[in-house]
């Protein structure tokens, strides 16, 4: 394996803190050098592999930046408290790469970056469900193919949104987000799955539907419904916004595909293991009017055989959160979770995060999954 390099910053700082990927911006670098922290940053392409960051660790180490490819296990975090770690941060929201109790266990809290993906992931799932349903990679590949002779009044048809039904499965902030978008974008009619009611959601629609209405156009509803193939049956555009753990793993499996419309469009933003890649593929062979976009994969980076080959899906890498804003924005919180650890700051009590991305950074840790667990206030 070749080895991989690492820059270092801040050499004399007096916490050492190791960052396994380079992070975009440099504001998040101010702020572990402002802590005091020496800052060590691997700079090479390939993911760590749990032995290197256990190697890279050794005998001293603060506090870790990890990425979501890494697998945080009870190995890893018994390293770092062995180390003297008290501080570790993902850079992602989401954190099922990071064993939760593991890191308890070892008194390590746990940072994630919530507050600044929201409306550029739900972007990027809008972006994936009119790729889907207009066809637009399919469409490229066709021009890019030489294979236009001119326009012709049956090609490439697809999907109209205006007055259809979306569906969202897991309606917290991304979730919620992608639902207004399709709403008030296009007139479409939600119906959301989730363990608990979003009112706010319900509200905003229904104060939106008034508004179309006096402006004499056709109102749009809300419903939350009681099963998830209540929502699948009855909707045009399916979108995924889950947490990934035992109870969603799998939860659109063959059966459920099977109650989707055979035109519909299912769009996945959250994590690959949520859908049953093959299932997809088989589905997706046998029903070519149905159509799926897809940023995260079941095995990634790899794909399930058959899907790269499947004209009705459409394929990008893990790229929903990928502006510069938010990729700068998620290494700022990553850096503040650790920095404001180190410091023994208070818990930031608030869901809006901008503060900490320009001017003074608040004397606050903005995000800790595993807070009441270790009774950090
Ligand atoms: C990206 O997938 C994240 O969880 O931040």
């Amino acid at each position: 394996m070749t080895p991989k390099e690492w820059s270092v910053h801040n050499s004399d700082g007096d916490h050492r803190v190791i960052v396994t990927k380079a992070l975009p911006g440099t504001r998040w670098l101010d702020i572990l050098v402002s802590a005091a922290c020496r800052v060590e940053v691997c700079t090479s392409e390939d993911v760590l592999t749990v032995g290197e960051i256990k190697e890279r660790i050794g005998e001293s180490c603060d506090g870790v930046i990890g990425q979501l490819t890494e697998g945080w296990n009870a190995d890893l975090f018994a390293t770092l408290a062995s180390a003297g770690g008290t501080a570790y941060s993902n850079f992602a929201v989401g954190y099922n790469n990071v064993d939760i109790p593991a890191a308890t266990a070892a008194e390590i809290p746990v940072g994630n970056t919530p507050g600044v993906l929201t409306e550029t992931t739900a972007e990027r799932a809008v972006a994936l469900t009119f790729s889907a349903g207009r066809r637009i990679a399919e469409a490229d590949r066709f021009m890019r193919g030489g294979e236009y002779v001119g326009w012709r009044p049956a090609l490439f048809m697809g999907t109209r949104f205006d007055g259809g039904t979306v569906g969202v499965i897991g309606a917290g902030r991304i979730g919620a987000a992608y639902g207004r978008m399709m709403v008030e974008g296009h007139k479409m009619n939600l119906v959301y799955f989730d363990l608990y009611p979003n009112e706010a959601l319900e509200q905003y629609i229904a104060d939106y539907s008034e508004f179309l209405v006096a402006h004499g156009e056709s109102p749009v509803t809300t419903k939350r419904v009681e099963t998830i193939e209540d929502l699948l049956a009855v909707s045009d555009v399916v979108s995924l916004h889950t947490v990934l753990d035992e109870t969603t793993h799998h939860l659109i499996n063959a059966e459920r595909l099977a109650v989707m419309k055979s035109d519909a469009i299912l769009v996945n933003s959250s994590r690959g293991p949520v859908i049953d890649e093959d299932a997809l593929v088989a589905h997706c062979r046998t029903n070519p009017e149905f159509t799926a976009g897809l940023d995260v994969f079941e095995d990634e980076p790899a794909m399930k055989e058959g899907l790269a080959d499947l004209d009705n899906v459409v394929i990008v890498p893990h790229i929903a959160s990928a502006t510069k804003w938010t990729r700068e924005g998620m290494a700022t919180l990553a850096a503040a979770n650790v920095a404001g650890l180190l410091q023994g700051y208070p818990l930031w009590d608030s869901d809006d995060v901008l503060p900490f991305l320009s001017g003074d950074v608040p004397r606050a840790v903005p995000s800790i999954v595993n807070a009441t667990e270790l009774s950090i206030e």
